[in-house]
């Protein structure tokens, strides 16, 4: 299906990375909801500040960025001599790779461009530049195509009326497509369907309430956000069918790293009876590392904590616990909403094959 067709044409959905020429054009993420901006990234260190503040965020968005940033960020490098040319790059993909350890998709996507550049050893810099940027661009369209499809198969778990709980931002500004876990709901609203989102505000940088609520109420759903603490109290007053949310990594076993907050989701989920679903594409997948207790958490400074909206919400000689992700069980996990259909958390025979 061409690009244009996956895009709805009757609903608003943000573009959260892209090419503008030969710079990667970004919605800077810090600044909404008040401020709506875009930003041109061409060098590494542009790209890396970037992703390390959460200007552009998610895994998926944040690989596309990364793959994407790291072929601008060489442009200027394709004059000189070969062996200059493949020690930049090898230099700049390790520091973008760096930038956040949580999320898979940013060393798979980093990874796919070091193996073009290892399958054309012998290539002028101008092939092997230009044969990196059809890559980065591959690896956006290939994202976009795989949020439509995991919206396709996470729809059949909704229904007319259907409430969705989720977390963080798994949407369209997380991806280069309609989002992972909000994909379903697009869809849904798509085809007329009324589906109420609610939308966990998010400690401390508050994805949930800041660009979750900010793209689903431009589209036109409705949206209700509530603090990460009314989680529970929401589950067993408002009639939850279900929880959707995204992933940064996804382990051999099932077990899931997402933002913050994810676990304890989960746990108040399985205490209600409601099904707790994860939706990722299998760029978020990682065989490699056995179970959750391999995934690396990224630390985050804690003065987001101590000084989150402005002004001192906590003492400057406070410690503060700073993990960024939190791993939920696989068993705790219903089902896992990829590209290629909902997987049972471990039993991935089909997708690890692919
Ligand atoms: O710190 P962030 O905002 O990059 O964290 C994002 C999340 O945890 C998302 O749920 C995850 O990356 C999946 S995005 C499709």
């Amino acid at each position: 299906m061409a690009v244009a067709e996956l895009w709805s044409k009757s609903i608003d959905i943000p573009r959260a990375v892209r090419w503008h020429d030969d710079a990667v054009r970004i919605i800077d993420q810090t600044l909404l909801p008040a401020e709506y901006k875009e930003v041109d990234l061409v060098e590494v260190d542009e790209l890396i500040e970037a992703i390390r503040s959460l200007r552009v965020r998610g895994a998926p968005a944040i690989g596309i960025a990364g793959a994407m940033g790291l072929v601008t960020s060489l442009k200027k490098q394709v004059e000189g001599s070969g062996s200059e040319f493949r020690a930049r790059l090898a230099d700049h993909a390790e520091r973008v790779r760096l930038a956040r350890p949580t999320g898979a998709n940013l060393a798979w996507a980093v990874n796919r461009l070091l193996a073009v550049a290892d399958q054309m050893a012998e290539a002028s810099n101008s092939d092997l530049w230009e044969a990196m940027r059809r890559e980065a661009t591959a690896i956006l369209e290939e994202d976009r195509e795989m949020c439509r499809r995991i919206g396709e198969h996470g729809l059949a778990l909704l229904h007319d009326e259907s409430t969705v709980l989720t977390h963080c931002n798994a949407g369209a500004l997380a991806t280069a497509g309609i989002g992972t876990a909000l994909a379903p709901i697009y869809l849904a609203a798509e085809r007329g369907m009324k589906v109420r989102v609610l939308s966990t505000e998010t400690r401390p940088l508050l994805q949930g309430s800041r660009l979750t609520a900010w793209e689903l109420s431009r589209a036109g759903v409705d949206v209700t956000v509530l603090t990460d603490s009314a989680a529970a109290a929401a589950m067993a007053r408002l009639a939850v069918d279900l929880v959707i949310v995204g992933a940064d990594r996804i382990v051999a076993n099932g077990d899931v790293a997402n933002k913050i907050g994810t676990y304890g989701l989960a746990v108040a989920a399985r205490h209600h009876g409601i099904p707790f679903y994860v939706a990722a594409p299998s760029s978020t997948f990682d065989f490699t590392r056995a179970s959750g207790d391999e995934i690396p958490i990224e630390d985050r400074d804690g003065d987001e904590v101590r000084r989150g909206f402005g002004r001192q919400t906590a003492p400057d000689d406070v410690p503060v616990f700073g993990a960024a992700f939190d791993v939920t069980p696989a068993k705790l996990v219903a089902g896992i909403i990829t590209e290629r259909g909902i997987f049972v958390p471990g039993e991935f025979a089909e997708l690890r094959q692919a």
